[in-house]
C-alpha cells in the first residue's frame, strides 16, 4: 500500500510517519471539498475510556482533522465503546442504526469504532456480518495506532479491522488533545486482575501493566508546564500499582502510596486525585500519604459493591463487610472530612433481601456523599453470568429503588455539613443553566455554583458555601 522502505518500524516514529502520511491526505481532501475534513468523537465509558478518548483526539488532529460538535455532519465519526452492562451494548446498536441512514446521505462519512466492546469475539461478528457500514474497528490495545489504520482504509477503501488480544507493544508518546486546560488525567496502570466475577474488564482490557514512575513524572511535569493545576491518577485499581507484572511492565520498583507521594511533591501539582481504589489494597500508608499532603483531595471513591459477606465472597471482591467498615473507620480517623464515594450492584445472583439489608446497613453507617448504583447486568464469558438464582426483576427494582431512596436522603443530609464553611475551589466551566454563574469544584469533590466571570476557569478561589441543595451547593466568593 506505500513504500515499505519509508515506513519506520520502530514506534512511536512509525505512528508519527502515518500522522503525516495520514495530514497530506486531509489536506488534499479538503482542498476537494473547499472545507476542512471534520472529526467527532462520542466516549461511552469511564474515566479511562474518556482519557482515550483525549489520546484518539489528539491523534486526528496531528492527521489535520477538525473537531465539530455535530456527529451528523462529521467526515469522520468515531465512537469509544464501553461494555460494563449490557445496556451499554444496546445504545451503541441503537447509535449505529441512526448512523446508518445518516451515511446514506453522505456516503463519504467514514465511520469507526474502538474501546472495551470491540474486544468481545461475538460484537466482532455482528459488526462484520450485520454492521457493514462501518469501515474501521479497533480495540483497546492498539488505539495508539489510529493513524496507521485510518491510512490503510483511506488508501484501500477496504474495511479495516484489527483487534488485539495483549498490551504488548503499546506506545504512549503520542499527542493528546485534553478537554480541560486546568485538570487532566495520566494513565499509571491499565487492565486489571481481581476478576470479580461479574465483571467483563479483565477480559476487555487484560492483565495489569503498570507504567514506570519516570514515564509518569514525565507526563506530569509536562503538564504541570502547560498550565495543568489538577491531575487525576488514573486505574481500574490503582492500588495496585507497581505491583503485578504485565505487557508494559513489571515490578516497577515503586508501590502506589509512594507514586502519589512524589506526584503530591511535585512543585506545581495543586491538586491530586485518584481513581479507582479496591478496598483491599486500600493500605495504611496510603491513608498516611494522603493525611499528611494536603495538595491530595479529600475524597476517595471506594466500591463497595455490596454489605453482604455472602455475596461478596461470590463476587470474588476479597473483603468483608467488616474489614470495609474497619478500613472507613481508619480513613475517617486519619482525615475526619472526607468525602466518600461509591458504587453499589444490586441483584447479584443469589442475592437475598438479608444481603440486601446488609447493603442498606453499609450505606447507613459509612454514609456516602454519593453513591452511583447499578442493576446486576449479566455479562457474557464471566463467571456470575452461568450462576443459577439470578434473581427476579420485580424484585430487584423493588431494591434499587430503596436503595436509591437511601442514598439520596443520607448524601444530602451529609451534604449540609460544608454549610457555611469556605473552601477552596477550583472554577471549572460556566454554568450551564444560569448565565453570569460559574461551577467549581471543593477538594471533596462538591459541586458549587456561584457568581463570577468566566475569565476565572482554571483558577482556584475561596468560595462560601452558602446553601446545599441536595448534591450540588449555591455559593459566594469571598477573597
Ligand atoms: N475498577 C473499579 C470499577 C470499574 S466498573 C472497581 O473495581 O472499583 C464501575 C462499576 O460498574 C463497578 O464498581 C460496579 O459497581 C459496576 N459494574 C461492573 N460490572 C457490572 C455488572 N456486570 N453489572 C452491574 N454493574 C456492574
Ligand atoms: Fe471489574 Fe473488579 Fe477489576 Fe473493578 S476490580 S475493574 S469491578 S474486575
Ligand atoms: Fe466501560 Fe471499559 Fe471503562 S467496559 S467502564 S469503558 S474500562
Amino acid at each position: 500500500m506505500d513504500n515499505n522502505l519509508l515506513v519506520p518500524e520502530q514506534e512511536p516514529d512509525r505512528q508519527y510517519y502515518y500522522m503525516d502520511e495520514m495530514k497530506k491526505l486531509v489536506l488534499e481532501k479538503s482542498r476537494e471539498a473547499g472545507r476542512t475534513l471534520t472529526y467527532n468523537v462520542t466516549t461511552f465509558g469511564c474515566q479511562m475510556n474518556a482519557h482515550d478518548s483525549e489520546k484518539l483526539k489528539g491523534i486526528l488532529e496531528a492527521c489535520g482533522f477538525e473537531e465539530t460538535g455535530e456527529e451528523d455532519g462529521a467526515d469522520f465519526v468515531l465512537l469509544n465503546t464501553c461494555t460494563i452492562r449490557e445496556n451499554a451494548n444496546t445504545r451503541l446498536y441503537g447509535h449505529l442504526g441512526q448512523l446508518k441512514a445518516i451515511k446514506r446521505g453522505r456516503p463519504d462519512m467514514v465511520i469507526a469504532l474502538c474501546g472495551c466492546m470491540m474486544q468481545e469475539p461475538h460484537v466482532i461478528e455482528a459488526i462484520k456480518n450485520k454492521y457493514r457500514h462501518v469501515d474501521v474497528v479497533f480495540g483497546t490495545f492498539n488505539i495508539y495506532k489510529l493513524a496507521e489504520l485510518l491510512y490503510k482504509y483511506y488508501v484501500n477503501r477496504e474495511r479495516v479491522i484489527e483487534v488485539l488480544e495483549t498490551h504488548a507493544g503499546a506506545v504512549e508518546a503520542l499527542p493528546q488533545k485534553r478537554k480541560f486546560g486546568f485538570k487532566a488525567g495520566v494513565n499509571i496502570m491499565y487492565g486489571c486482575n481481581n476478576f470479580c466475577t461479574y465483571c467483563i474488564v479483565p477480559y476487555v482490557r487484560g492483565r495489569e501493566t503498570s507504567r514506570t514512575p519516570e514515564e509518569i513524572m514525565n507526563e506530569v511535569r509536562l503538564l504541570v508546564k502547560s498550565g495543568v493545576k489538577e491531575i487525576m491518577l488514573l486505574g481500574q485499581n490503582v492500588n495496585s500499582y507497581g505491583i503485578a507484572g504485565g505487557d508494559i511492565g513489571g515490578f516497577t520498583g515503586m508501590s502506589f502510596p509512594e507514586l502519589i507521594k512524589m506526584v503530591a511533591e511535585e512543585p506545581g501539582v495543586e491538586r491530586l486525585r485518584f481513581m479507582t481504589s479496591h478496598p483491599k489494597d486500600l493500605s495504611d500508608e496510603l491513608i498516611e500519604v494522603i493525611r499528611t499532603h494536603e495538595n491530595i483531595c479529600r475524597h476517595i471513591h471506594l466500591p463497595v459493591q455490596s454489605g453482604s459477606n455472602d455475596v461478596l465472597k461470590k463476587m470474588n471482591r476479597r473483603y468483608t463487610k467488616e474489614s470495609y467498615l474497619a478500613l472507613v473507620d481508619r480513613i475517617r480517623k486519619a482525615v475526619p472530612d472526607i468525602s466518600l464515594t461509591t458504587d453499589i450492584i444490586v441483584g447479584f445472583p443469589g442475592e437475598t433481601e438479608e444481603d440486601f439489608l446488609d447493603t442498606l446497613d453499609v450505606v447507613e453507617r459509612v454514609k456516602y456523599d454519593q453513591a452511583f448504583t447499578f442493576i446486576y447486568s449479566k455479562r457474557t464469558g464471566t463467571p456470575a453470568a452461568s450462576y443459577e438464582d439470578q434473581v427476579d426483576e420485580a424484585v430487584i427494582k423493588d431494591r434499587f429503588d430503596r436503595l436509591l431512596d437511601k442514598v439520596n436522603t443520607i448524601a444530602h443530609r451529609e451534604m449540609k455539613r460544608f454549610e457555611g464553611r469556605v473552601c477552596d475551589v477550583l472554577v471549572e466551566e460556566k454554568n450551564r443553566q444560569e448565565e453570569g454563574l460559574v461551577t467549581g469544584r471543593t477538594s471533596e469533590n462538591v459541586t458549587v455554583h456561584f457568581k463570577e466571570e468566566a475569565s476565572l476557569i482554571g483558577s482556584t478561589v475561596k468560595v462560601l458555601m452558602k446553601e446545599a441543595k441536595g448534591f450540588y451547593y449555591m455559593g459566594e466568593r469571598v477573597d
